[in-house]
């Protein structure tokens, strides 16, 4: 969890790294600590690094950052925003028990189902949204009508929307469903233009009825079902940051 609050000096000394805590409570009788200007010799003294200034020796102790990440499996009828008064459910509903102050990278339409990443790590989500990175998603899109081969070049290749020609695309016929009279493609595109998928599809003559994010980036819902959270995982936290040129 990203929160630090009121923990012991000693604790907090040894996660900055000052050696054991034993070696950190030596450190504190030393009265070599100061918590905002004041020496602390007493042990069981508390203090928030995240408000306190915290010294050891007349110098600044810095707890290695630590923010929170979290996936989502998204469900329909839910928007993606932070907060709306007019919204009745957001995706922050879903979520509910996290302290931390995070917030979604990118946006889900109310419709559009899956993965879903939330931090409280504006860096990471500056960059995982920023077309310069071209992180992929991918989508399974039911679409109306049987694909054939014109669309699926067209979709790939690139597709002329009001805001311009969009960037080639990795689609995939799934099966035509005949029973519904609709295909399931599997579509990853590099952008994060607003409702994209379904505006490709629908200049491509397949308007969308569903849309279900399966991947971003590295990430996958695995068995999450839908409308429970995860904490990433240590490793998947890193393949993110390596996704978008920062160092894990
Ligand atoms: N593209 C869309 O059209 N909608 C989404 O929610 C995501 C991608």
């Amino acid at each position: 969890m990203s929160e630090y609050g009121r923990q012991r000096l000693q604790k907090i000394l040894a996660q900055a790294g000052y050696g054991s805590r034993r070696a950190c409570e030596e450190l504190i009788r030393q009265g070599r600590v100061r918590v905002n200007g004041q020496v602390v010799t007493q042990l069981g003294t508390q203090a928030d690094p995240r408000q306190d200034v915290i010294e050891v020796d007349g110098r600044r102790v810095r707890l290695p950052e630590t923010h929170t990440y979290i996936l989502l499996h998204k469900l329909a009828g839910v928007m993606t925003t932070r907060h709306d008064p007019h919204a009745k459910r957001t995706v922050m509903h879903l979520i509910q028990g996290v302290t931390a102050p995070v917030f979604p990278v990118g946006r889900l339409d109310a419709d559009t189902t899956g993965a879903l990443l939330l931090t409280d790590d504006g860096e990471l989500a500056y960059r995982l949204t920023h077309p310069r990175y071209g992180v992929p998603k991918t989508y399974l899109a039911e679409v109306r009508g049987e694909v054939r081969e014109q669309a699926l070049r067209a979709l790939r290749e690139g597709i002329m929307l009001e805001d311009g020609l969009t960037a080639p695309a990795q689609v995939e016929v799934v099966r035509y469903q005949p029973e519904r009279q609709t295909t399931l493609l599997r579509i990853t595109i590099h952008e994060g233009r607003k409702r994209q998928v379904k505006r490709m599809c629908q200049a491509a003559g397949h308007p969308v009825v569903r849309l279900h994010r399966e991947r971003f980036g590295p990430l996958t819902l695995r068995d999450l079902p839908p409308g429970a959270w995860r904490h990433l995982t240590t490793e998947e936290v890193a393949a993110l940051k390596r996704a978008v040129g920062l160092s894990p």
